[in-house]
């Protein structure tokens, strides 16, 4: 049937194909009916808060809602390159990284092409890619890691985009940089690497990259960083972008004028500009990160090893021992775990690093759980 025949008879307007094919993201559970939650470990959120000088500049921030933002985000772009030493016309900002993804799929994929995640990539990506029009291809993970063969054996002439968690969410796990440049070496140039740098500033290994020297180099690798773990911002929503300047220039045509809101690249630059309350939070992490993963250990749950500020919580096929068991005895507790159905690991949880308190406790509960008969 011709085009406009069709649409014709349609008894009500009709998305673009493949939407309807959209499982939508299932977010952190929040609190359920009569069980309250003291520790809530199940979104990646900081336990310390944001910055004292990022909320003070939030709240200054109330004189100037009548305004519209500075669509070009200047003042966050200048502190963000400073504080990584980056060129601020390579930079853009947008309404948490979720809206970048997002720009990235609708910018350079649509209908007959496909983009690339792996096994336990984040949920996001196979949703962006379906909104428009493309289709997900997922490639296998050895060890719950990326697996650098098994993406590239899935590149076809119909492949622009691959999405990379790095480190991942849930797993934590990441590439080496031997293995992260193999990847993009072995890429044509018209396929677009995203590196989603979310977690990056946790991970304590010598052999990770953000990517940042792979972008200065090449012309189709972007990385994305989010406000919305380490500088405890994810209600004001704020993320950016690092890239070349040819994909800064298509996503600065395509986003919103005023995508971040004058709160929030406030709150940001006083974020990025705190440096005693970023070492704060990564020292945080990095005490009780190894601490859980010991724990953890000694409680003979699988985990992989975790780079980031949570852990995924793989449990043993016993019933009555299961993750979902787990997670309904813990939240009986007080304590929010992250489900992760969603991600095909129905016997997994996934753990915030909390604070002090709440990661002894949630370790006390688990150990409970796991000896009661
Ligand atoms: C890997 C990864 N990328 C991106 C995001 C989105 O972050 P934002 O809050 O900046 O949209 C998250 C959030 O959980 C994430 O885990």
């Amino acid at each position: 049937m011709p085009h406009n025949l069709l649409t014709m008879t349609q008894k009500r307007p009709q998305p673009n194909p493949g939407i309807s094919e959209i499982s939508p993201y299932i977010p952190a559970e929040t609190e359920k009916k009569g069980i309250k939650t003291i520790y809530r470990l199940s979104a990646n959120e900081t336990p310390l808060g944001p910055s004292p000088a990022s909320q003070d500049a939030y709240k200054k921030a109330v004189h100037s809602l009548a305004h519209y933002p500075d669509g070009n985000a200047t003042l966050l772009r200048e502190a963000i390159a400073h504080h990584h030493g980056l060129d601020p016309r390579r930079l853009i900002c947008g309404a948490g990284s979720d809206e970048l993804l997002t720009l990235i799929a609708r910018a350079y994929l649509t209908y007959g092409t496909e983009a690339l995640h792996s096994e336990y990539g984040f949920l996001l990506y196979p949703i962006i890619t379906k909104a428009a029009g493309a289709q997900p291809v997922m490639a296998p993970e050895k060890n719950m890691t990326t697996d650098v063969n098994a993406l590239l054996n899935r590149v076809t002439g119909q492949t622009r985009v691959i999405f990379l968690a790095h480190p991942n969410n849930p797993t934590g796990t990441y590439l080496p940089t031997g293995q992260l440049c193999y990847l993009h070496k072995k890429l044509p140039p018209h396929i677009l690497l995203v590196l989603d740098a979310a977690y990056g500033e946790y991970v304590r290994k010598e052999d990770y990259t953000t990517g940042i020297d792979l972008i200065d180099r090449a012309e189709n690798v972007v990385m994305t960083r989010t406000f919305s773990k380490l500088h405890g911002l994810a209600s004001l929503r704020l993320g950016w972008l690092y890239g070349p300047p040819s994909i800064i220039e298509t996503l600065n045509r395509i986003r919103g004028p005023f995508n971040v809101s004058s709160p929030a690249l406030a709150a940001g630059v006083a974020a990025i500009t705190d440096h005693a309350h970023i070492n704060r939070c990564l020292s945080h992490n990095d005490l009780w990160l190894p601490w859980l993963t010991e724990q953890i250990g000694a409680l003979t749950l699988k985990s992989p090893p975790s780079t980031a500020n949570f852990l995924l919580l793989d449990f043993d096929n016993i019933p009555g021992k299961y993750a979902a068991d787990a997670h309904a005895y813990l939240e009986e507790k007080g304590i929010n775990l992250r489900r992760l159905d969603a991600y095909a690991l129905p016997n997994a949880l996934r753990m915030t690093v909390g604070t002090e308190d709440a990661n002894i406790f949630t370790i006390n509960m688990l150990r409970e759980f796991l000896r009661q008969k």
